[in-house]
């Protein structure tokens, strides 16, 4: 059919030649496990990295409006009261989701004449929140401190260092303590996206900060409640001061409708629950899967539950994503333009879901797929 927008279908056709296409595709999770199109699968693409058994909800209120005007259920306070004292800080602020804390609270306390350093690993999410945010961004070579105190000598307002706690597609961590001694030797204001470090590592998974030994040198901390709590929303835990901004400038708090307080409670429930039972059978997990793919002969630069199996190029990601599926294993290939160009890979998230029958049966595959597309 031709029509004015038929442009699309070139742009379409061309991500299809590049290996870049992305199609969804429609499952069923069930713990541990995926089924779909009828296949059941093991699931090693999940950020329900703690898999904490679902708890039962009293379903009291489905939805209202935005937090200022009548979302705002009591429930929000003491969750946001408990998040604010999880990350060692005067006060929270829950979102809907991960992606708009990050674009509400950057874009509200960095402006025009401002200077943000970005490592050049973060996510999408901080990327097109710097970009909103309209101050003069600089991006730092990855956890390269050097290029960073360089980068910082830059004269402006305002300077803002940003960089996630674990990144979500090396699983490798940030260099947190360097970074944190330049920011204070710099007075420079420290914002931390610990949406993978977050109830996984450190003490009681109070995140990347107290891992480092760092959290009251955090300014602005940046999370979801999607991943390791396995919920789902948003929050950001600072100083009061940053949360009254973010209550009456942050756009994407303001405009747009409160999560349920079904998923609140969720979320309570989930915190308050025996997280520390999860952790400790997902670092078993994690040092299980370590030590077998070394075996095996991955080259594994990551230290945490996420496991990157760099392939290359989009193509053979592909086909050893293919290979993996036809075996019963759920494991998608990260292509361009989340990760560089012919640095695709195999993004491999281990989680407390996974059993050890689980494993093997698992690492028997990744066993095969190594001698088949990377010996
Ligand atoms: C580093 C990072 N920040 C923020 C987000 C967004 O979080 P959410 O999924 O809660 O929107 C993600 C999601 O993958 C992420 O990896």
């Amino acid at each position: 059919m031709k029509s004015s927008l038929s442009f699309i279908d070139s742009e379409l056709e061309q991500l299809k030649k590049t290996h870049l296409l992305r199609q969804l595709r429609y499952g069923t999770i069930r713990g541990a496990k995926i089924s779909i199109h009828g296949k059941n699968l093991l699931n090693l693409c999940s950020n329900d990295y703690l898999g904490i058994p679902t708890t039962k909800l009293k379903i009291h209120q489905m939805q209202s409006s935005s937090r200022l005007v009548s979302g705002n259920d009591e429930m929000y306070k003491k969750l946001e009261g408990k998040l604010a004292h999880h990350k060692s800080q005067e006060s929270s602020l829950i979102y809907p989701t991960g992606y708009m804390a990050n674009l509400g609270a950057i874009s509200s306390i960095a402006k025009k004449g401002d200077l943000i350093l970005s490592d050049e690993l973060n996510h999408a999410s901080i990327i097109e929140s710097c970009r909103l945010s309209g101050a003069t961004i600089s991006i730092y070579k990855h956890n390269n401190m050097e290029d960073l105190k360089q980068k910082l000598k830059q004269k402006s307002k305002n300077k803002f260092v940003i960089t996630e706690g674990i990144f979500s597609m090396d699983g490798d961590f940030s260099k947190l303590k360097e970074i944190a001694e330049i920011t204070q030797k710099t007075d420079s204001i420290l914002i931390l996206d610990d949406a993978h470090g977050d109830f996984v590592v450190g003490n009681d998974g109070k995140g990347t900060g107290n891992y480092f030994g760092v959290s009251k040198k955090i300014d602005l901390y940046i999370s979801s409640l999607s991943k390791g709590l396995g919920s789902f929303g948003g929050y950001i835990a600072s100083y009061k001061n940053v949360v009254d901004l973010n209550i009456n400038q942050s756009k994407s708090f303001i405009y747009t409708s409160a999560l349920p307080s079904f998923l609140i409670e969720y979320s309570m429930k989930r915190f308050e629950s025996n997280r520390e039972h999860q952790r400790k059978k997902l670092q078993k997990n994690v040092k299980l899967f370590f030590e077998r793919f070394t075996e095996i002969g991955y080259v594994i630069n990551s230290q945490t539950h996420i496991i990157p199996i760099i392939i290359g190029k989009e193509k053979t990601a592909i086909e050893f994503g293919q290979y993996l599926f036809k075996n019963g294993v759920y494991a998608q290939p990260i292509r361009y333009p989340t990760v560089p160009k012919n640095q695709a890979r195999l993004r491999i998230s281990v989680t407390a879901w996974l059993s050890p029958k689980d494993m093997e049966n698992a690492l028997k595959v990744f066993e095969k797929a190594f001698q088949k597309f990377l010996k």
